[in-house]
């Protein structure tokens, strides 16, 4: 689905990405790992449109999305998720969620809206509130319906349950992992907690400096005891 063939890309003239391949299988959750500034974001940034690309090739279901703005690249069917500030905190739940659709035709907009509240229920009794108000998991769940009612083929996630405790980061995943298995999202997910991630991945890519250092079974990785020690603060079990 997401085929990326030898990139470099970076800020203006600060390259970051040095030489990434990588592919995302369509309905699979592809796990990206590695350390701090690696370089998992401006990969991310990368895919949507939000880097300068200086060489390699970039598709989506075979389109080709280097050089294609970001606002285009979102109406194919590409939903980024950024790792912070990814609702509006001084409109109510419920207006953020119209924000979410008002690119939609009419007619589309309250079955989409419909669909979206029925598969969050949580955010059902908060859409009067600010979204300022809500816990970090109900931001995430709010973050993630917005991108669902634009119907995505492919969302790319960063780090979803940074700053969220061990049982709502579970259920956080779990949600993205209904997405890709009920409504056959492609997911890209990024994340710092390595091991739950990985536990949900079907593939992943571990990534240093701006390169790929190991790409392979999710499982595999996490299973890989010098790699997950290195690079993932992971202890053998
Ligand atoms: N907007 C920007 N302009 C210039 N440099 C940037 C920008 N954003 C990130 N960088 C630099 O790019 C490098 C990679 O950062 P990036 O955010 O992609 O890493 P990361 O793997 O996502 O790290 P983390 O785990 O901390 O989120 C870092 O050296 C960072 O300082
Ligand atoms: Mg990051």
């Amino acid at each position: 689905m997401i085929v990326l063939t030898d990139v470099f890309s970076g800020y203006g003239k600060l390259q970051i990405i040095n030489g990434i391949s990588m592919e995302a299988a369509a309905s699979e959750i592809t796990v990206l790992v590695g350390p701090n500034g690696s370089g998992k974001s401006t990969l991310l940034r990368t895919i949507a449109g939000l880097t300068t690309v200086y060489s390699g090739s970039i598709t989506m279901d075979g389109a080709a999305l280097v050089g294609v703005p970001a606002h285009e690249i979102a109406k194919l069917g590409l939903a980024y998720l950024p790792q912070t500030e990814n609702i509006f905190t001084n409109l109510t739940v419920s207006e953020n969620l119209r924000m979410a659709e008002y690119t939609l035709q009419g007619g589309q907009r309250q079955a989409r809206l419909d669909g979206v509240k029925a598969k969050f229920p949580q955010l059902e009794r908060y859409l009067g509130a600010k979204a300022g108000l809500l816990s970090g998991g109900e931001r995430q769940m709010l973050a993630m319906a917005m991108s669902l009612v634009r119907e995505p083929k492919v969302m790319l996630f960063d780090e979803p349950t940074g700053n969220l405790s061990p049982k709502i980061a579970t259920q956080v995943l779990e949600t993205i992992r209904s997405l890709a298995k009920e409504l056959s999202i492609t997911v890209v997910l990024v994340e710092q907690n390595a091991r739950k991630a990985l536990e949900i991945g079907s593939k992943a890519y571990l990534l240093a400096n701006g390169k790929v250092v190991f790409a392979g079974g999710a499982r595999e990785l996490l299973e890989h005891k010098e790699l997950g020690r290195l690079y993932l603060g992971l202890k053998a079990s």
